[in-house]
């Protein structure tokens, strides 16, 4: 067993952009959506091992961006524990929605989400293609289409 902590990136903290970047490979994706987010990370005994990003889209609804475990700590439910502080942190500020993108090639992840309730809502086309420029795969797969996937809170 371990003692997972997750709390926000302190002011005096610097973010690990190897974990963003394991979660969503553009560098510039990132530095546009970061201003405006709240990075929460997990540690097990002071290291860190996971990350997630809280990105309020209105009053509504925030977005779960770069959620990542370090790959040494994958598979043992921490993805998981950090969906559900998302998903208790998203409810307590009050929001009605959750939401999350994941690529169409992303199997595992489209596994995780709906486990934890999260249900497809809508597909940005060519979403991949359009905006990275290095064709991207993941089990075999290209990415080309992020699927949007939705959590009511109420
Ligand atoms: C996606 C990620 C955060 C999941 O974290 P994790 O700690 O490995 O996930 P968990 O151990 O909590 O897995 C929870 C469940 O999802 C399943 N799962 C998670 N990732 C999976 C994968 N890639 N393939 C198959 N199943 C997977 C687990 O088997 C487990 O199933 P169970 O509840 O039936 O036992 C992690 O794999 C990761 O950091 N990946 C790289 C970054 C990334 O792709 N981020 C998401 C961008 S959309």
């Amino acid at each position: 067993m371990f003692s997972l902590v997750i709390k926000p990136i302190g002011e005096e903290d610097t973010p690990s952009y190897d974990l963003l970047l394991s979660a969503d490979p553009s560098e510039l994706a990132i530095q546009v959506y970061l201003p405006y987010s709240t990075i929460y990370q997990a540690y097990i005994e002071e290291r860190l091992i996971g990350q997630y990003v809280f990105f309020p889209v209105d009053n509504h609804e925030a977005e779960i961006k770069n959620i990542a475990v370090d790959e040494a700590y994958q598979g043992q439910g921490i993805g998981k524990l950090l969906l559900q502080d998302a998903i208790q942190r998203a409810i307590s500020s009050g929001y009605k929605i959750l939401s999350i993108g994941t690529s169409n090639a992303s199997i595992g992840q489209l596994y995780l989400y709906q486990k934890q309730g999260f249900e497809l809502s809508g597909i940005k086309m060519n979403f991949f293609i359009d905006n990275y420029s290095e064709p991207l795969y993941e089990n075999g797969i290209q990415c080309k289409h992020m699927i949007m996937l939705t959590k009511e809170l109420y």
